[in-house]
């Protein structure tokens, strides 16, 4: 990342200090920030396949020769451009350095001018190219991301967004959100996007460890720290060095628990149980919690000054019942998988079973509907059902999109439909009206053909 405010480089490859130094005068009054040095594997340590400048060098270097070094530079990052500097009349060797890619060269003695105007153009081609580059790799980011995080909802697309924004960064992220909505997905994919990808991802429920071990777990222990403890180990929270640790479900941790980790996330370092002194460990903190932390706080379950460690930034993932028609993108998805996975053919989905995906309130989210995919997968080949049967079970009333004439299963579609918004608005007519493209008084006139008033829909009556 080039801020505006980053002079741009120029790396210098002469071995003839006097042209060193007045190559780095007259490029540093056009505004360029120089590196010199003396010969090519000199230069070779300042090459790396992000290099924000250019390269300009003498032909004739001590034993060496410019065009060499130009072709070690390509290796490693071929649109790197280097300028070379011939001697005068020197035209097949100026001639084989255009051939071998060069991107321009002056022949000895030049005009400062000419040559402060090259490296200005050859330097703005270069940020170009790395425009480029980082706009491509965040596309194919983008893509990936979109299949590890599925839904075209627009709370799901900024959602991405978000997460790739931050992925970027080192910032602690608490992810909110109900039980199945993705909270894990955001934490790897925080992971997979940054910059510690190649370090662990550790994830750690402190409420799911018992709690005679969670201590041992965690910070590790010394040989001997307590009966049984025969051997040095070390605990999660060192395993994440490097990497991303992530506390799940934090508003369930211990109470005893949170003051120790604290201490961890302030200090960046652990105290192993029976150890003299604490190891340090480097690691981005990502955590989750599927009910308002603040609540926790209120309870007092969750401390403060821990919830304050944790939520730099936010990322709250809503709940699937509000995200529109993801939930017919994601079974959809789901059951291509599944069916590929069993090798079953994928199963018809019918227009009851669709509406049922719409209307439902999935409680639990995409892992409810992801395990409603799976059973409607397996189920396919043995008397089918529908869905909402596969869902809800057989005992409950499902009337409201049973079976009926065309008119009846529309109406209740409608109605589902319709409900469902005014809930989500919290029975807000307008906002309704818009999501629903439909004026006023239409939605009242259907309103009251279906016998839906707000209060009812929204539980008041
Ligand atoms: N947008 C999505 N696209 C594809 N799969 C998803 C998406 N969101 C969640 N899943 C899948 O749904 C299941 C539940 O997700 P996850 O475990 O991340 O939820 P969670 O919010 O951590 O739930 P809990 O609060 O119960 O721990 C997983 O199988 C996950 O792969
Ligand atoms: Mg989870």
């Amino acid at each position: 990342m080039t801020a505006a405010n980053v002079k741009t480089p120029v790396l210098i490859v002469d071995d003839d200090p006097a042209m060193r130094s007045a190559l780095r005068q007259w490029l540093g009054l056009a505004g360029f920030e120089t590196i010199e040095v003396s010969d090519a594997d000199t230069a070779m340590r300042h090459v790396q396949p992000s290099f924000p400048g250019c390269v300009v060098s003498d032909v004739m270097l001590n034993g060496d020769d410019g065009v060499r070094l130009m072709k070690r530079i390509a290796e490693i990052d071929a649109d790197i451009p280097v300028i070379l500097i011939t001697g005068h009349g020197d035209v097949p060797m100026a001639v084989e350095a255009m051939r071998s890619g060069a991107y321009d060269f002056v022949e000895k003695p030049f005009d400062p001018e000419v040559i402060a105007e090259l490296v200005r153009r050859a330097c703005e081609k270069r940020s170009l190219v790395l425009e480029n580059r980082s706009l491509s790799r965040r596309l194919v980011e983008e893509g990936s991301l979109e299949r590890r995080l599925l839904g075209n909802s627009p709370a799901m697309r900024a959602l991405r967004e978000r997460l790739l924004h931050f992925a970027g960064t080192d910032a602690a992220v608490l992810i909110t959100g109900e039980t199945g909505t993705g909270k894990e997905v955001v934490a790897q994919a925080l992971h997979a996007f940054g910059h510690r990808k190649d370090a662990p991802f550790v994830a750690i429920n402190a409420a799911a460890l018992p709690e005679t071990m969670v201590e041992a777990e965690l910070f590790g222990h010394e040989a001997g720290a307590f009966t049984g403890a025969d051997r040095t180990r070390i605990g999660r929270i060192e395993a994440a060095n490097g990497g991303v640790l992530f506390l799940d479900e934090i508003v369930s941790m211990p109470i005893p628990l949170q003051p120790k980790l604290l201490r961890v996330l302030q200090e960046k370092c652990v105290d192993r149980i029976g150890g003299r002194r604490p190891v340090p460990v480097d690691f981005r903190v990502v955590s989750a919690a599927n009910i308002e932390p603040k609540e926790a706080v209120a309870a007092k379950t969750l401390r403060e000054d821990l919830l304050f460690r944790l939520n730099t930034i936010e990322i709250t993932i809503p709940a699937l019942r509000e995200r529109g028609n993801d939930s017919l993108l994601l079974f959809d998805t789901f059951i291509n998988r599944f069916a590929a996975q069993y090798g079953i053919p994928m199963p018809d989905v019918t227009a009851r079973d669709e509406a049922f995906l719409r209307t439902y309130d999935w409680p639990g989210n995409v892992r409810e509907l992801r395990n409603a995919a799976e059973r409607f997968v397996l189920n396919a080949g043995v008397g089918r059902q529908p869905l909402e049967v596969l869902v809800i079970g057989p005992g409950h009333k499902v009337s409201d999109i049973a079976g009926g004439t065309l008119k009846d299963l529309m109406d209740s579609y409608e109605r589902s439909v319709i409900s469902n918004a005014l809930r989500r608005h919290e029975g807000r007519i307008a906002e309704v009206m818009r999501e629903l493209g439909v004026p006023r008084r239409t939605l009242n006139e259907k309103m009251t053909r279906l016998k839906l008033s707000r209060p009812q829909v929204m539980g008041d009556e």
